[in-house]
Order: structure tokens, then sequence, then C-alpha cells
């Protein structure tokens, strides 16, 4: 029995945060009637009396088909009567405009009822955004038999887009699309959404309950075994402030065994053997009790025993597992078994089923997509691949479009912008100015008038611009042919050419496309320039060791020099002291390695030999090194802001860090350890992640540092290695702690409680609170349903539940007591940023009416500008 599942079972019924969003009038409801001609909606489905529309404003590609006609199709609902079918195009996508961080059910239907006369069931993939839902394979057993693909998921911008992808010879087609808005408290994951397994009550009948009976519209199956006895009352159940409100006529039966001595089991299959599972158990008692009688019972799942529990009478109660479950071999068991002080059987009286589904790939950045899509809009471009999500996958990208796709948690950015002889007639967009990092742009061999707009001049990315071949009137504006001295190429026609200017006049790229006939190699010379002028700007803002310099072995007296003789000093670390001193006119921290420390000596070499071999900016970076018999000292890149801890607790003055930036400096800190994890090569545990080794610099970036205590471990056959634990209390993985195993997961650990000091503001162990360990503190203030006294006061409540609620449960899954139930530093970082985008969308919302919103700059600068560091 692990009392933590238990406590977070009660933590989670009790909490009530966000608003209620109700749906008693299918308000935010979105019901799509695909295939419906335009004149006959909307329509009000008589059974459910749900308004459903036509889906012509959605899609702009597929036809219409009619399921054929037979006495069974009578039975079958008006909304899957028809469908839309697309012959045309790879991928067609659905657009459905949406409220940004809000859970929805979302359902897509598909019947074939034979509409094509083929007789074959189709085949296709279900996209959601840019990622793989599902492989839907229509069934065609019967006429009426159709597949429902149901998910729970918070959307991740304002706009959802559902996909229908060609795989092979079959068309695409589909029935009805439909979404439901949940409260966003309810069904929630540790990580990714919830794919419907069932919703299921227990009857022996044919009725299925749904909307007006379930606010939610949950498709809730009657369904009964063999070895159950169904039973009802006629009582009012009352709901429970939870948020699940189950429908009366579910919550008012339900299932006991047949044989009252036997436990109430059930079993369900996964579709894959390591998929993870969540389930809702519904209860309320519905029999009237008898002084003499007591119901209770053990609720086992896979054989563990996870709570003795009683139902409420008659009032509605839902127990769910806060940590997904795996089943062996894909079969989970629920096992309700009564216990020994109990006289009556268990009762359960409707379940529902969910498989937990990753959508990990990031879509392309909202302004790009928002641009180009205006671009589209604007040349009214009808291209069959322009739909779904610009950039990826990669194999469905828009054609003419060129991305820069990092990794699946960046969201990709379009860079190259290819529209020549497209017919395209007009002026040239101002939207394009919002692709901020485009590189090329090629409007060449179209019909476009107006002039050639100054603002392209603004556009510090752009390396290549050809309009040549259309009908632009006037001259090239003066800020635009500047721009060429920096590199840029420009193409346009003879008469929009100034008298006296030329094509590119920089010496460099003269040189260059002199020697140099191809093109494309000019284009990649270019990029490099810019590349090469990036870093040179770059140098100057922020302070960067050169080259010569990096790594560079230095005697005892340079490190004396270099810090005046060891005046200032900035910190003491674990084996050593801190100084402050100039390098070559830049400001360098150098940590002094102390005699008496014997330890030291493998901290320092352990040091040394990670730092000269990893780099990543989130990592603080060597300068350089000394080791002289004796005198042992680090030569690091100076951090302007000191450590995160002293900006928690106030110590810098000023105002206090704001809930975005607090967000920020989590997830580059995050990008520091997952590069440790997985970028480098052997991969490394950093073992002493604190708040106070997280640095800040000038622009406020964060950086991890002090690697001493790093250790690489093997990955493969071996998982972890032995080793004598090491860290800071209070930071250290109670697994680690007790078994001496080392995995990356114990940073993930110790990452936890930085982010909970991030949240809270509160110290990680603090004698005059009640409970002085951080971890403790936060179960009990999360049992008490008290979210707001969890959050730091500093904050003065400027951010928004959804990202604190998401940033809270993400420190509380990194602190799990088994390692393997934590997540990984990717989804970590991935994670923290989606909590930023939901915040900042929110504020972005918000200060639409006021411009009152705190920025992280304005907090840099209204913090004392004294220089100390690390
Ligand atoms: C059906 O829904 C409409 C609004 O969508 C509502 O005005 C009407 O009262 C509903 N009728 C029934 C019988 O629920
Ligand atoms: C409720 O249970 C009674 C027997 O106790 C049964 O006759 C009746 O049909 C049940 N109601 C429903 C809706 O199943
Ligand atoms: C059940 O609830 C309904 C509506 O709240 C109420 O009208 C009815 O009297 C209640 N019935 C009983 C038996 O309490
Ligand atoms: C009910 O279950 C008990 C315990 O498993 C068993 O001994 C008994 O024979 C069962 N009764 C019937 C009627 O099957
Ligand atoms: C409870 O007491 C009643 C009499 O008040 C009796 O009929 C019944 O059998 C008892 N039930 C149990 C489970 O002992
Ligand atoms: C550029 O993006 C901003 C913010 O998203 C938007 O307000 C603006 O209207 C866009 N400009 C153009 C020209 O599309
Ligand atoms: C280009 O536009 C001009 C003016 O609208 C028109 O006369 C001409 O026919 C167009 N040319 C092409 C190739 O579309």
């Amino acid at each position: 029995m692990e009392t933590r599942n238990k406590l977070l079972l009660l933590a989670c019924a009790t909490f009530s945060i966000i608003s209620f969003v109700k749906s008693q009038n299918q308000q935010g409801f979105i019901s799509l009637d695909c295939g419906l001609p335009s004149n006959e909606s909307p329509y009000n489905e008589p059974l459910t009396n749900l308004t459903y529309i036509s889906d012509v404003n959605f899609i702009r590609g597929g036809k219409t088909g009619n399921i054929k006609i037979s006495a069974e199709t009578d039975l079958v609902g008006k909304p899957f009567k028809v469908l839309r079918y697309f012959p045309d195009g790879t991928r067609n996508c659905y657009s459905l405009s949406v409220k940004q961080g809000t859970k929805y059910l979302i359902r897509t239907m598909f019947l074939y009822g034979n509409y094509d006369g083929l007789n074959t069931s189709p085949r296709f993939d279900l996209y959601l955004g840019p990622n793989i839902w599902k492989s839907v394979d229509v069934l065609i057993s019967g006429i009426g038999d159709g597949v429902v693909e149901e998910i729970i998921h918070i959307t991740k911008s304002d706009i959802l887009e559902i996909c229908l992808v060609k795989t092979g010879t079959s068309t695409p087609m589909i029935s009805a699309i439909e979404l439901r808005p949940l409260r966003y408290d309810t069904y929630t994951t540790r990580t990714g959404s919830l794919m419907n397994i069932a919703h299921l009550y227990f009857l022996n009948s044919d009725k299925i309950i749904r909307y007006p009976k379930d606010v939610y519209d949950r498709v809730w199956t009657p369904y009964l075994q063999q070895e159950w006895t169904h039973i009802n009352t006629t009582l009012n159940v009352s709901g429970s402030p939870d948020g699940y409100d189950a429908p009366r006529d579910v919550i008012t039966t339900a299932a006991i065994p047949t044989n009252v001595s036997e436990p109430f089991s059930f079993t369900w299959n996964l579709e894959a053997s390591d998929d993870e599972t969540y389930i809702y158990l519904y209860f309320a008692e519905i029999q009237r009790l008898q002084p003499n009688e007591t119901r209770e019972f053990e609720i086992a799942a896979n054989g563990k025993v996870y709570i003795s529990y009683s139902p409420m009478n008659f009032e509605e109660d839902t127990l769910f597992n806060p940590a997904p479950l795996k089943c062996e071999g894909g079969v989970c068991l629920l096992k309700l078994s009564k216990t020994p002080k109990s006289n009556l059987p268990p009762l359960l009286n409707a379940i529902e089923l969910f498989s937990v589904i990753q959508f990990p790939q990031s879509e392309t950045n909202r302004d790009d997509v928002n641009a180009i899509k205006n671009i589209q809009s604007t040349y009214q471009l009808s291209r069959i691949s322009w739909q779904g999500d610009p950039c990826v996958p990669k194999q469905f990208s828009w054609n003419g479009l060129s991305c820069n796709v990092i990794d699946i948690s960046t969201p990709p950015r379009i860079i190259a912008l290819d529209l020549s002889s497209s017919g395209l007639t007009g002026v040239i967009p101002p939207s394009i100015q919002n692709l901020s990092l485009l590189r090329e742009l090629d409007l060449s061999n179209n019909n476009l008038t107006g002039e050639v707009p100054e603002f392209l001049a603004k556009m510090k990315s752009l390396l290549v611009i050809n309009f040549r071949g259309n009908n632009l009137r006037g001259f090239v504006p003066q800020a635009l042919l500047e721009r060429e001295k920096d590199g840029l190429k420009l193409y346009v026609d003879e008469n929009n050419k100034p008298r006296g200017s030329s094509e590119p006049r920089s010496r460099l790229v003269a040189i260059v496309a002199a020697s140099i006939s191809s093109a494309a190699v000019v284009i990649i010379v270019l990029v490099l320039i810019f590349i090469f002028r990036r870093r040179r700007s770059s140098t100057r803002k922020v302070m960067r060791p050169s080259l010569e310099m990096k790594n560079r072995r230095f005697t005892y007296s340079e490190v004396k020099e270099m810090t005046s003789n060891f005046k200032v000093v900035l910190g003491k670390g674990g084996f050593g002291i801190v100084y402050h001193g100039f390098l070559n006119n830049e400001q360098v921290a150098v940590k002094v390695l102390s005699q008496s420390s014997t330890q030291g000596y493998k901290e320092f070499k352990t040091e040394v030999e990670l730092l000269l071999r990893v780099h990543h900016v989130n990592l603080v970076s060597l300068v350089g090194y000394c080791d002289e018999g004796n005198d042992l000292a680090l030569i690091y890149e100076f951090m302007e802001y000191g450590n995160l801890r002293e900006h928690l607790s106030g110590k810098r003055g000023g105002s206090v860090l704001n809930w975005s930036g607090r967000l920020k400096i989590t997830i580059e800190s995050a990008l520091g350890i997952e590069y440790l994890h997985i970028g480098c090569k052997p991969p490394m545990v950093h073992r002493d992640v604190k708040s106070t080794n997280i640095l800040l610099g000038r622009q406020f970036e964060a950086k991890l540092a002090d690697f001493g205590l790093s250790r690489s471990f093997l990955v493969g056959s071996q998982t972890h290695v032995s080793t004598n634990v090491a860290g800071t209390l209070g930071y250290l993985d109670p697994e680690y702690y007790k078994k001496n195993w080392l995995t990356e997961k114990s940073d993930v650990y110790s990452f936890g409680i930085v982010l909970l000091e991030i949240i809270t503001g509160q110290h990680v162990i603090e004698q005059s609170r009640d409970k002085s360990y951080i971890v403790e503190w936060a179960i009990s203030m999360i049992s008490n349903g008290d979210i707001e006294s969890i959050m730091d006061p500093n904050l003065h409540q400027d951010y928004d539940t959804g990202s604190s609620w998401k940033a809270l449960e993400l420190a509380m899954s990194c602190i799990n007591p088994c390692s393997t139930e934590r997540p990984n530093m990717t989804r970590v970082a991935h994670e923290l940023n989606e909590c930023l985008e939901i915040y900042e969308n929110l504020r972005k919302r918000r200060s639409q009416g006021s411009n009152s919103t705190k920025s992280l700059v304005d907090s840099i600068t209204s913090i004392s500008d004294t220089p100390s560091a690390r």
C-alpha cells in the first residue's frame, strides 16, 4: 500500500480551483456533421437535441458522400447519414477555432455505410495537428457499424487541426466531429492526453446515455457481466464538487457480484502491452443501510491494493489513479474485495477507462502560422498541401516553405518562402514581416503590383529577396538598399533600381560571386556570413571568452593577478572560495581550492574534465584553470546576477522574479540538465542540482554550475551505477539515498525540489514551518486543497491557475519516490514550455485591454546593478 497514492487520490478529489465550465446549453460545444450541405445546416438532432452544423467552413477539400440506404440505415442517427471523403491530396485538415489551454473531449466518428459501393473498409491515419492520433480502420461488418475515436486533450493554441492522411489506396472519410469543453481540473494526467477506452455503467440493456443527461456529453454504454447483478434506486444521489458529474441514470445504478461472497472483478485490454492506463471509478451507496450493515472493500489494480473504501450514502464520489498504471501483457485487472468487517458485497456504479497518448511534436510557431495563413488568404492560394501545420510532420510540410525544425519540443520556424510563378496578383502583404526568422523570400514571376515595401529592411534575418518578373512600381527603398551592405542579396527588375545602384555591393559577396558561379553556393556563403555576423554582434553584448583563451591553463601567479590578489570574494563553494577577477578586461569568477580540502582535488579534476568536454548555453562555461602543485583554481565566465536562491529569498533586493521569468529560468536549467543526460557522451548525472547551483547571467539566462560531483553513467544494459551517496540534503533522491543507485532520475528529483522552491518561494528545509521539509509541506498544502497558499506570496497572485497548477503537478511528478515514475528531463522541459505558453497566451489576451503587464525585462532593470556572482 503506497500512502502517497492514497494521499493524492484524496488531494485530487478535494481540489476545485478552476472555474466551472458546465455546459448546460451546449455552450462551447462544436458539433460538425461532415458532408452536410450548407443549406441543411444547422439542425437539431432529435434524440440528443444537439445542434449540428455543416463542416464546409472548416475544411477546404473533400466531397460529400451518402451511406447506402437500407432497412437498417433507419436506425442510424442523422449525423452519420452523410460523410465527407477525400479523394485528393495526402493530408486534409479540419481547422477548428477553440479556446487555448482548454481541456476538451474530442470525438471523431467514422461510419462507412458502403457510400462508394466498393464495400471495402477504408484505412487511413488520423492526426491531431502535427501528431499521429490513430490509424483508423473503418469496419464494415454491419451497415450501422462505425468507429469512434475519442481523446481528452488540452488545446495548445487557439486552432485545433484534425487531419486525415491517406496511407494506402483507400480514401479517407469522416462522418462527424464533436468537441466538448471539460473542467480543467478533471481527467488530469502526468503526461500526454487521455485516449478513451470506455465509459461504462452497469445495466443489462442497450440504452446509451449522453447529452443532455450528461452535461459533458460523455457517451455511457450499458454493460453487465454474468457474474454481476444490477441494483438501482429511485432516490436522489447528490453530485460531488469534484466536477465529474455522472448523469443521474448512471449513478443511480450499480453492479454487485452475484455471489455476494466473491470479489467484484473486471479486466480490460490495452492496445499495446506497454500502454499506460487511467481508471476512473464512480461510487455512491444506493441502498439504505441498516445500523448493523457495513459496506467496505479494498480497491486493487493489477493485484496491488490502493485503498480501503466505503461508498458515501447517496452521494457521488470519483476515485482514480493519479499516476498512470501499466498492466502486464496489456491485460489490466480491477478487483474490489470486501474487507473482514464488511457484511455487504462491493459495489461499483460506473467506470471510465483511458490509455495515455502522447502528442510530443510541437506545432509551428504561432506567429509564423498566423502570418503564412494570412498570406495564403490574401493571395487565395488553394494549394492542396497548404493544410494543417505548415512545417511538421516534414513529409506533409507545405510546398514552397522551408522550415527550421530543431527537435520535437521546439516549435518549428519558417525560414524560406518560395511563391515564384504562382500567379499572384495584388501587393506584397505586410503579414510577411511577421515571419520573423525568414531568410529567403522568392516572389519572382508573378503579377504583383504596388511598391517594394520598406518593412522588408527591418527583417533582420532576410538574406535573399527575389522580386523579379513582377509589375512593381517605384524604386527599392533606400533602407533596403542599405541592407545589401550587410550581405542581403536583392533581385529586382531593372525599372525598380534607383540610378547608380547595382546588385549586391558588399565586397566579400562580390569576391565570392566573382569566384563562384553557382547560386546555391553563394547562398551557403551568405548564410555563413550571416552566422559570422551574428556571432560577432553577440560577443559584444554577452561576455564570452575569446577562442584563444578558452580552456587555457594559467599559472598561479596569473590567477593572483587576475583576482588582484584575491581581493573580492563572491562566495564560498563546497571546496573553496570564489573570487571576482578580470581576464583581458572581461569579468570572471575564480574558484580557488582550499588547501585543507582533501576531497577537493577529485572534484576539481572531474569538473575540469567535464567542462573541457561539454559545451551548452545552459551550462556555465570554463574559461581556464590552474593546476600548479597544491594550487588549484577554476576560472569561469562571470554570471552577473548570482544564483537563483538569492533571487527567491530577496537577498538581491529589487523586485522579485515574476512568474514568466521563473518559468524561463526553469526551462533553461532543465535544458542544461537534459544536455548532461542525453546530449553528452557518455551521459552524465549532475548529482548536485539545487537552486544555488543555478546561476543567472546578464540577460537573466540560467546556467547550471558546479560539476564537481558529476558522474557519467552508462546506458544500455546497465541502468544505474552504484556510488557513494553525495549531494545536498533536501535535494537528495530518497531512492538513491536508500539504494546507492545513481540514475539520471536522481537529478530529476533534485530538479523537482528546485521547481517547488520556485513555485512556492519556500526554503527547502525550514525548521520554523510545521512541516520542515518542503516536500512534506507541499503535500500537506495540496491535500488541504489550497493552491493559493502554496504559491509564493511575492508573486502577488500575478500568475494563472492553469500554468501554476501544471507546474506544481510537474514538480510533484519529479519528486515521485519511485524513480521510474518520474518524467525525464526532455519531458520536463517540454511541460515547462507548455506552462510558459499557457501563461504568455493568457497574458497576451489580458493585456489587449490594458498595458499593465510586467515583463521579465522590467524586473531585470529594477534589480540593483552591483556586480557579484557565483
Ligand atoms: C433543445 O435545444 C434548444 C437549444 O439548443 C433549446 O432551446 C430547447 O429547449 C431544447 N429542447 C429540449 C427538448 O431539450
Ligand atoms: C431497478 O431495479 C428493479 C428491481 O429491483 C427492476 O425491476 C427495475 O427494472 C430496475 N430499473 C431499471 C431502470 O433497470
Ligand atoms: C430529487 O431531486 C429533485 C430535483 O432536485 C426533486 O424535485 C425531488 O423531490 C427529489 N426527490 C427526492 C426523493 O428527494
Ligand atoms: C460463492 O462463493 C463462495 C466463495 O468463493 C463459494 O464457496 C460458494 O460456493 C459460492 N456460491 C455459489 C452459489 O456459487
Ligand atoms: C441486521 O439486522 C436485521 C434486523 O434488524 C436483520 O434482519 C438482518 O439480518 C441483519 N443483517 C445483518 C447483515 O446482520
Ligand atoms: C503580426 O503579428 C502581431 C501579433 O501576433 C499581430 O498583432 C499583427 O496584426 C500581425 N501583423 C500583420 C501585418 O499581420
Ligand atoms: C497582370 O496584371 C495586369 C494588370 O492587372 C494585366 O493587364 C495582365 O494581363 C496580368 N498578366 C498576367 C500574366 O496575369
